[in-house]
């Protein structure tokens, strides 16, 4: 029994009958009772008593029966009914079905019947009205939230659409509810290029559960795009019975991705240009160096690809060769263009140029060492190389490389103080510094190259 004293309504419109049930009820604890003579009474004052249950007989004086009683009180009050009577015919029985009552009872009956069928009918009627609650609970929520869902059953038809899949598909909520998924929606899966239909979802068995990109094909022709993910609805005995579908529209995530990839692009693109700039500039000052930083880049590139170099460490030696004689701003011009041999003092000068150069990019945020790698690019693997002397250990992998490509380009090209050597005697420098001023891999790769028919751009 409840904590809480249940009220019975007994309609019943027989004294004695009544009395004596009345009896029964109380001594079985039941102490709350209203005992009525007519279905009418009982429709009346209904809503005033709100019993918890109702016994009902079927066979009642005055215009409705017990039957028709209980029909209208069904659409009055939540609560179940149980006929008592002495009438067991089938077409009687058929007419009480309909009401869908909790228990039917013939007199005369035992107490304890009476007792098992009120506690059975209390327990299945506050069991089935906690499940309608949950029920009228999920389908709120599943109404109210942002996401559009759908759910189908075991066969594929929708059991529930809400608003956002609605407006998503551009169809009613009525048009949806009870058709087939495959009918009636059009999904793309963008990974497979595959229309996602009934069978592919039941297929998955819920195995879509991480949110993918697709696409919605919308009843009037429109695309839009959206991230969807399916689970299956599985029984106690973890059977599946359904699947539920969630999309998430993904226009406003692809608007902004691609604003982002354009903002992206135009940064790079001033990025790039001015780094040229930089590059232009030093060489504006020095015209028999003109082109030299772009060649030099070009090859290293070229071999610090050929060597399997992550493509950010390529993107640094592309930058850093690009600006690696930026420093040469600092020499007078009468140095750099000046046809003889070098002065001892004049070669000093010329060598702070990798000092200048490492001052100058340090004030910019790159997210490589372009700094260090410019600093380093004439050091030699056994120490003979400026500013510092540093042994190979100690120079970045990207410098190493720089220093095979700014070699063999400053020897093949025209200089101020002598015109070109040729390939072949640049070549030959490198094989013969090879391990000891020349970092091994870098000089091989940069050979094989030349090997295979590269050339530096042209001016
Ligand atoms: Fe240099
Ligand atoms: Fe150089």
């Amino acid at each position: 029994m409840q904590d809480k004293p249940i009220t019975i309504l007994l309609v019943e419109d027989e004294p004695v009958i009544a009395l004596d049930i009345r009896r029964r009820l109380q001594q079985l604890g039941y102490s709350t009772l209203v005992t009525v003579t007519s279905g009418e009474e009982a429709v009346q004052r209904a809503e005033s008593i709100a019993p918890d249950i109702i016994l009902m007989d079927i066979i009642l004086s005055g215009s409705l029966d017990g039957i028709d009683a209980a029909a209208l009180l069904r659409k009055q009050i939540s609560a179940p009914v149980i006929y008592l009577t002495a009438h067991a015919d089938e077409a009687t029985l058929r007419r009480a079905m309909i009401t869908e009552p909790f228990g039917y009872i013939l007199k005369p009956f035992e107490d304890r019947e009476l007792h098992t069928c009120i506690e059975m009918a209390l327990y299945k009627h506050r069991m089935e009205s906690d499940i309608r609650n949950k029920e009228r609970w999920f389908a709120t929520t599943l109404r109210s939230i942002g996401d559009a869902v759908i759910t189908l059953d075991g066969s594929g038809f929708v059991t529930i659409i809400n608003a956002a899949a609605a407006r998503i598909f551009e169809i009613t909520e009525e048009r949806a509810t009870g058709r087939l998924f495959s009918d009636q929606f059009r999904v793309r899966d963008d990974s497979t290029g595959q229309i996602i239909t009934t069978r592919t979802i039941q297929a998955s068995n819920g195995q879509y559960t991480q949110p993918s990109p697709a696409t919605v094909e919308t009843r009037s022709g429109r695309i839009v795009p959206v991230d969807i993910s399916v689970s299956g609805t599985i029984d106690p005995l973890d059977q599946t019975t359904g699947s539920v579908i969630v999309l998430r529209d993904a226009t406003d995530r692809k608007r902004s991705e691609e604003v982002l990839r354009t903002s992206l692009g135009q940064l790079r693109r001033t990025f790039e240009q001015t780094v040229l700039a930089l590059a232009v500039t030093a060489e504006k000052r020095d015209p028999y160096t003109a082109g030299h930083q772009t060649r030099v880049a070009k090859l290293a590139c070229a071999i610090a690809d050929l060597l399997g170099l992550h493509s950010e460490s390529i993107e640094a030696v592309r930058v850093a060769g690009t600006l690696h004689d930026i420093g040469k701003i600092y020499i007078p011009a009468e140095i750099l263009a000046k046809p003889g041999k070098l002065t001892g003092l004049e070669m000093d000068l010329m060598r702070t140029h990798t000092t200048v150069g490492r001052d100058i990019l340090s004030q910019i945020s790159f997210p490589w060492p372009v700094a260090d790698i410019v600093h380093q690019h004439h050091e030699r693997l056994d120490g003979s190389g400026y500013p510092n002397g540093l042994s190979a250990k100690d120079i970045l992998q990207e410098a190493k490389i720089l220093a095979v490509a700014d070699v063999v380009e400053a020897m093949s090209s025209h200089r101020p103080y002598r015109p070109s050597l040729g390939l072949p005697p640049a070549l030959d420098e490198l094989r013969s510094g090879i391990g000891t001023a020349y970092d091994k891999d870098a000089a091989e790769a940069c050979i094989a190259l030349f090997d295979v028919g590269f050339t530096f751009p042209k001016d």
